[in-house]
């Protein structure tokens, strides 16, 4: 991350702050010009559009970098013989310990639901997960478990990407 902000502004130093400004950030325009350009279809990102509010889109986020954060100490807990550390993790990752509930309220209704059960497929393969964990299963075909579970991480993230709702 840092190497590329670095060859970034290395780049900029030597050319016009017009060229500049199209390596980086957009360009600024004016009041004319954005409203021609908010016609034309400018985003290539062609997955799945879900809308939500700003708090709802926090919430899905804090959720996933939960995920990402169980994800990396599942591989610790592997790596270091310690079945605790899976089991917890597995445990954060279904939200058991600050209650399921907390979220039901905010994200009633936003969420499509294939989307929604493409994410409690992914919580059932943490599950087993879980599973393999307490019956001693060896490393490696808790490895493959989390891989399979990872498959849900990468598909969803392939379908769908997340908008705020336009303000009313
Ligand atoms: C049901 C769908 C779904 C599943 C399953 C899912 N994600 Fe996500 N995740 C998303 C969406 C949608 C975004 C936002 C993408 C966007 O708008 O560009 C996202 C964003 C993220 C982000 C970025 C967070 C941020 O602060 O910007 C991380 C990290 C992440 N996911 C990790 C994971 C991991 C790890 C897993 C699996 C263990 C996972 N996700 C499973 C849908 C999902």
């Amino acid at each position: 991350m840092k190497r590329v902000l670095h060859l970034g502004l290395t780049l900029c130093a030597g050319v016009s702050a017009v060229a500049c400004s199209q390596q980086g950030r957009a360009p600024e325009v004016s009041q004319r010009e954005s409203a021609g350009l908010a016609e034309i279809p400018t985003n290539p990102d062609t997955r799945i559009i879900v809308s939500l509010t700003a708090q709802q889109r926090l919430h899905v986020l804090e959720e996933m970098n939960q995920f990402l954060l169980s994800t990396q100490e599942i591989v610790e807990g592997l790596s270091s013989d310690d079945p605790e550390l899976v089991q917890s993790a597995v445990a954060d990752s279904l939200g058991r310990n600050q209650g399921q509930s907390q979220g039901q309220g905010l994200m009633k209704g936003a969420l499509p639901s294939e989307f929604r059960q493409m994410g409690s497929a992914m919580k059932q393969e943490f599950k087993k997960v879980e599973t393999l964990s307490k019956s001693g299963a060896d490393s490696a075909q808790i490895l493959e478990q989390l891989s399979s579970t990872l498959m849900y991480c990468q598909s969803c993230h392939g379908t769908y990407q997340i908008h705020l709702t336009e303000a009313p």
